[in-house]
């Protein structure tokens, strides 16, 4: 296995102020590693600072958690990929579940999102995952399939490689219920058949990380199931000290 991927999704928390203290007491409790890879998402309005935090740190990267699909245009509140490149940031997240749930997101824009981070020079981390009622229907596979299809629909399968699939559960974040080990194991390994039907070998290098209300006594286990590359974190990567014990798993 590649080294596994600890990414932070701090969706609407952490402006400059709180970046730089949550950083200050990060960076000093955690030497640099070469035997894991952290990501952090913060606002974009923190982006600079986290980036000026972590200048002397290169094993660390910093992501945007949103871009827009066009280069530049009269998109009131929107940022596009070269923006968030230009910024210092190398990842993007595209198709979160609350991008998809909270404000309407559709299939065919992840697919537009992902085609303007490769062409921006970010890697794209391509979120998909099923809502409680898709699951109970048995549909969990469709979903996921539809949204890893759509999303990269507009690129080139040499272009896959570089980026990153997150399998988020909608009925795991931020709710306190993760999926089992054994669960997310049987849907990365359906993204990864897929993802192999797609790039063959080098499936194998796409990270697939998971993520659902993660913390620091599931981490481990997590991490442990087959085909989990790695962990996305939301509401346990705000605080500096839960979150440097998760990255110590
Ligand atoms: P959570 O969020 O860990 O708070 O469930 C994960 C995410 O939304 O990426």
């Amino acid at each position: 296995m590649q080294r596994p991927v600890f990414a932070a999704n701090w969706k609407m928390h952490n402006g400059p102020s709180d970046a730089r203290a949550f950083l200050r007491s990060f960076l000093t409790h955690n030497a640099r590693r070469t035997d894991r890879q952290v990501i952090f998402f913060p606002p974009a309005i923190s982006v600079t600072t986290v980036r000026e935090m972590i200048r002397e740190r290169t094993d660390i990267l910093l992501g945007v958690q949103n871009i827009h699909w066009e280069d530049k245009g009269a998109f009131t509140g929107e940022l596009s990929a070269g923006m968030a490149r230009d910024a210092g940031a190398t990842v993007a997240l595209v198709g979160h579940s609350e991008r998809r749930h909270v404000f309407g997101e559709r299939d065919e824009e992840t697919g537009k999102k992902v085609k303007a981070a490769v062409r921006a020079g970010l890697s794209p981390m391509l979120c998909v995952g099923e809502t409680l009622a898709e699951r109970e229907q048995g549909r969990t596979e469709e979903v996921v399939l539809r949204q890893l299809r759509a999303g990269t629909a507009e690129i080139e399968p040499s272009q896959m490689v570089g980026m990153l699939v997150a399998y988020e559960p909608v009925w795991a974040i931020g709710t306190g219920k993760t999926a089992t080990p054994g669960d997310a194991s049987v849907i990365h390994a359906v993204i990864r058949a897929e993802l192999a039907g797609m790039v063959g070998e080098r499936a194998k290098g796409i990270p697939i990380c998971y993520g659902g209300s993660v913390n620091r006594g599931t981490a481990a286990s997590l991490l442990e199931a087959g085909d989990v590359d790695g962990l996305l974190v939301g509401g346990a990567s705000l605080d500096s000290e839960g979150w440097s014990s998760i990255v110590r798993t």
